[in-house]
């Protein structure tokens, strides 16, 4: 691991995780740095679906899928996360990433709200395999307040400890509401 932002932490369990031929969603595209990776992980067998509400996000991930020659392998959608579940099979995908928050760069009133990504994690669970993994990064403070981040938790906890295995860790010395990194397997 190079670093140990929020995002860098992440993408070392999603590199352990993802597997050629893998079907793969990018929940949040954003400027894609997730779809890349998801795209390059899972090869030209493999398949990444990846959404977002902002036509720029969509621009801005085509331009860099393409500069960096990324695998035929990946579907942009200009479509809400919260509808997910009607893109691929229930028990289908292995590996589902979400980055809550804004477009960097972009719009922040644009910003995921703890409702639909709620309801887009429940729709993840349904579409992921077992053995599968959904890998969060939560944000709170600033711009992007504390409701999103106290609903997303309060929905992880209350989740069948048979059914699913949640790890939340924390920038525990950090100062000032540090991002929250969170992985969820599917057990069973
Ligand atoms: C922090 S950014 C994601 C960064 C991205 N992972 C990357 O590598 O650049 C969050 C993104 O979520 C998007 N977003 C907000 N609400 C959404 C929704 N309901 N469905 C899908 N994407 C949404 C925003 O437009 C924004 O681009």
């Amino acid at each position: 691991m190079n670093n140990y932002q929020i995002t860098a932490w992440c993408s070392d369990f999603i590199r352990n995780q993802v597997q050629d031929g893998d079907l793969c969603i990018d929940a949040t595209m954003g400027n894609g740095n997730d779809t890349l990776l998801l795209s390059r992980l899972c090869g030209s067998t493999g398949k990444v679906l990846a959404f977002d509400i902002q036509e720029q996000a969509l621009n801005a991930t085509r331009e860099r899928l393409d500069t960096a020659n990324a695998p035929d392998n990946y579907t942009l959608l200009l479509e809400s996360h919260a509808n997910m579940a009607q893109y691929a099979e229930p028990g289908s995908v292995n590996c589902i990433v979400f980055n809550f928050g804004y477009l960097p760069g972009g719009n922040h009133a644009l910003a995921t709200r703890g409702e639909t990504s709620v309801q887009a994690l429940s729709q993840a669970l349904i579409l992921l395999k077992k053995g599968g993994m959904i890998s969060l990064c939560i944000y709170s403070g600033g711009d992007s307040g504390f409701e999103e981040r106290d609903q997303i938790l309060a929905w992880l906890k209350q989740l069948d400890s048979h059914k699913y295995l949640v790890i939340k860790s924390e920038y525990y010395n950090r100062p000032n509401h540090p991002p929250i990194p969170v992985l969820v397997i599917k057990l069973s």
